[in-house]
């Protein structure tokens, strides 16, 4: 039997390079090995996003559009919306009772958050729970592996820990004790050099149309130091070069001889760079626009994915019902 894997992406907004970079890459290639059950995270994008909800409904069939155009293939994973499945909420419920709120106001995430948000009012009651229903996604499918950020590790250690207390409690071994799966690849910066995110507005979204990458490549730092085309540059420092790395590695030592021999301008650097970006998108925007011509086939697939999604979440409430008495 194939071990299980279970991740997701809360919806809030268009999903980028970083996204594809960092996550969607590592899932395709998961779930020919895995299990693979992928989610969108809508009532976590709901916790914080509450007040200003008017694009959630696109930025769900966004996500997973994007998801599947990059090869997510629904015959082979389980792709489902959090919300479509209520034994989330129920299993939320049920932790939430027999976690300890130290262990949540405690929590680095929710810390950080607390301390750098201030656009919002995160000072809930569901918002401090947040790591809670993230255990209960993780563990109502009995997941062995996550694949998830650095940042994310201190939730899968507050999933471990509620899956114990749970089964301490019970006096059953429900729930496996579920290890992240840390992305290999090297972090993407932003167009900026800082970390690539949507609230910094230094994003190539997986959308973006080949005009706006070409402006968009063409308009990031390069080496400060190297003014004139016959300045010698400093690859190493330099945030295009290090997207040579990810995207033409194939021809990342000549580019790193060129830039230190000034062989060649950042102008020229640049635009090649963009045109392998737009290269590399093309198939996924191709795919993109079929998918988005066909709803009905669309929502087929969320329909199934909830179907088999839910098979396994009734399963397991089932035992989890039992085990407490309820
Ligand atoms: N908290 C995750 C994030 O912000 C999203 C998420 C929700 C998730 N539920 C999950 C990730 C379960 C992995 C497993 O990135
Ligand atoms: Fe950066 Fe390329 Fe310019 Fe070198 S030539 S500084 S790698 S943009």
């Amino acid at each position: 039997m194939k071990k299980r894997i279970l991740s997701g992406m809360r919806p809030t907004g268009k999903l980028h390079l970083g996204h594809l970079v960092g996550a969607l890459d590592n899932w395709v290639k998961l779930q020919e090995e895995y299990d693979c059950f992928f989610m969108v995270a809508d009532w976590h994008a709901f916790m914080s996003e509450y007040e200003n909800t008017a694009e959630l409904p696109e930025n769900i069939i966004d996500n997973v559009v994007d998801w599947l155009s990059v090869g997510i293939d629904p015959d082979k994973s389980t792709v489902f919306i959090q919300s479509h499945i209520p034994e989330h909420a129920e299993l939320h419920v049920i932790f939430s009772c027999i976690t300890p709120l130290g262990l949540l106001e405690r929590c680095p995430t929710y810390k950080e958050q607390m301390r750098e948000v201030k656009a919002r009012n995160l000072n809930t009651y569901g918002f401090l729970g947040y790591p809670v229903l993230q255990a209960a996604d993780i563990l109502l499918y009995k997941s062995d592996k996550v694949p998830v950020g650095q940042d994310q590790l201190p939730h899968l250690e507050l999933t471990r820990q509620v899956a114990r207390l749970f089964n301490n409690l019970s006096k059953k071994e429900i729930f496996p004790f579920p290890d992240a799966i840390l992305t290999k690849t090297p972090k993407l910066l932003g167009l900026d050099g800082r970390k690539m995110s949507k609230s910094y507005l230094n994003t190539i979204n997986l959308s973006d149309s080949p005009e706006v990458i070409m402006r968009k490549v063409s308009a990031m730092f390069t080496d400060p130091k190297r003014i004139k085309l016959s300045d010698k540059g400093h690859p190493d420092t330099c945030n295009v070069f290090s997207y040579y790395s990810v995207f033409m590695p194939q021809i990342k030592n000549e580019v790193y001889d060129w830039c230190l021999d000034a062989k060649k301008g950042c102008t020229e650097c640049k635009k090649m760079l963009a045109l392998a970006i737009i290269e590399k998108l093309a198939p996924i925007q191709e795919k993109r626009k079929s998918l988005l011509k066909d709803k009905a086939a669309l929502k087929k697939i969320l329909d199934e994915g909830a179907k088999k999604a839910a098979g396994v979440a009734s399963g397991t409430m089932k035992e989890v019902r039992k085990a407490v008495n309820l």
